[in-house]
């Protein structure tokens, strides 16, 4: 039997897009959102489409890139350790209340994180991967069937996660913590303007 194209309409990539659209989407919303009720619902839906979607790169997509993509650029090396910092950013996100004061920050710095991260996947990494012989098709419905498993059951504990679950949050950071003490050197013209 001949194979239609699209049988879902979605490939692998095409669905991967379309994820990246939605996450970046949310970061928009958590940057006009002022209330801290809604930037921690936002942040909350942003993490967990997150948690799917670099589950289901680990798991297949990359994965198959690795096995049939010449990556000399270590495009593939690359993409594993920001997707290793984004989970740390992440399970950090998970154990605040969105009242700390790092909150925003901590939230910005994932968003901008992801955003360059999406930027080379599609720019880089998705080009090239055409070129090989994997039927995205095909995989595209294995990864979609994945994301209902995981959307329904939840993503499994990772090493960056139960790293952060072990060690906390940090209490004050550093810069914070030394500003209490630091002498700072004033230049004598403005001393002088000043007094
Ligand atoms: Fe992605
Ligand atoms: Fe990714």
């Amino acid at each position: 039997m001949l194979r239609t194209k699209t049988r879902t309409g979605t490939d692998a990539i095409s669905m991967l897009k379309k994820d990246h659209v939605k996450v970046k989407g949310l970061f928009d919303r958590f940057e006009d959102a002022e209330e801290t009720s809604e930037k921690k619902s936002i942040a909350e839906e942003a993490c967990a489409e997150l948690k799917v979607h670099a589950a289901i790169e680990e798991e297949m997509f990359y994965p198959a890139l690795r096995q049939k993509m010449e990556d000399e650029d270590g495009l593939l090396d690359e993409a594993d350790e920001e997707h290793h910092e984004a989970k740390i950013l992440v399970a950090e996100l998970g154990l605040m209340s969105g009242d700390e004061e790092n909150f925003d920050a901590k939230f910005t710095v994932l968003a901008e994180n992801i955003r360059h991260h999406i930027k080379e996947e599609e720019g880089e990494l998705f080009p090239q991967a055409k070129k090989t012989e994997i039927d995205f098709d095909a995989l595209g419905e294995q990864m979609m069937a994945r994301k209902k498993e995981l959307m329904a059951g939840g993503v499994p504990e990772g090493p960056e996660s139960e790293m952060v679950s072990k060690y906390g949050l940090m209490k004050e950071s550093p810069s914070r913590k030394a500003q209490k003490t630091f002498e700072v050197p004033v230049a004598e013209k403005r001393r002088a303007r000043k007094h």
